[in-house]
């Protein structure tokens, strides 16, 4: 049975001191609130993860992520963060292929394909997001545009590797915008995935395989989203920032 899973990505908010109360009520509640074996993931700023992971150590339903690591093991980059380092604080889990880091920072799949070797080296959990454009949903190339996404970034991994992946689905359309997918395109898309995954490495790594919705997703949409027979749980930007939404999104998947 493949993992329930809701993550939470703060992007590039909370400063220190709000970071540790807000990630401290998301485990409290976590512990008194969540009834099943969903996973959740917290993907923070950098200089949160060293002392999450100390607050989610023993907390086994818990866990930490970053946002991105850098596709070299170690050198001359400065400013940069490396597999190695993140794992050595405790992180279990990283974001790559964020359409943000896409659009602002140039990533590109060839990249992401080296971004996710090393993460994978380093004993990292990527969530690999993948997802298009509102031009890309209009002009009906949403499909390929998924599909080469993947593809390229990850289709090269051997069968092992890529069973330590989690995908996130995430169309650029609906992330921050409170629009979001309904849950007949999500379930749509979400089935191609893994038709596409089932073509390269088989309908059993298929099967096991996460996939999360991620873009605009709530309270009030989580259950409908996550009732769809390819959706796996969700990758939550704005909804991550309230301990209450965040949770209550998690508890989505409560038994
Ligand atoms: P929102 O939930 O704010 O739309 O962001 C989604 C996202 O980008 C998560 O990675």
């Amino acid at each position: 049975m493949r993992k329930k899973i809701v993550a939470g990505n703060w992007k590039m908010n909370k400063n220190y001191t709000d970071g540790l109360s807000l990630f401290s009520e998301v485990v409290n509640m976590v512990k008194d609130e969540v009834r099943g074996n969903q996973q959740v993931v917290v993907c923070a700023p950098y200089i949160h993860l060293h002392s999450l992971a100390a607050l989610a150590n023993g907390h086994q339903q818990v866990s930490v992520g970053a946002q991105n690591a850098h596709q070299e093991e170690s050198g001359a980059y400065t400013g940069e963060i490396s597999a190695s380092m993140l794992s050595s604080v405790g992180v279990e889990y990283v974001i790559l292929g964020h359409s943000e880091r896409r659009q602002y920072f140039g990533e590109d799949n060839a990249l992401l394909a080296k971004k996710t070797d090393i993460a994978l080296a380093n004993g990292l959990k990527p969530i690999f997001c993948i997802g298009e454009t509102l031009t890309e949903r209009e002009g009906g190339t949403y499909f390929d545009v998924v599909k080469s996404q993947l593809a390229e970034g990850t289709f090269h991994l051997s069968e092992a590797d890529f069973g330590k992946l989690v995908i996130a689905y995430e169309p650029v359309w609906a992330i921050g915008t409170g629009v979001t997918a309904s849950s007949a395109q999500a379930q749509e898309i979400h089935a191609f995935i893994r038709k596409e995954i089932a073509g390269k490495y088989g309908e059993t790594v298929a099967q096991d395989t996460t996939i999360l919705y991620g873009g605009s997703c709530n309270p009030k949409n989580a259950d409908e989203l996550f009732s769809q027979a390819d959706i796996d749980g969700g990758l939550i930007g704005g909804a991550s920032l309230k301990s209450r939404d965040f949770v209550d999104i998690a508890k989505a998947f409560n038994s």
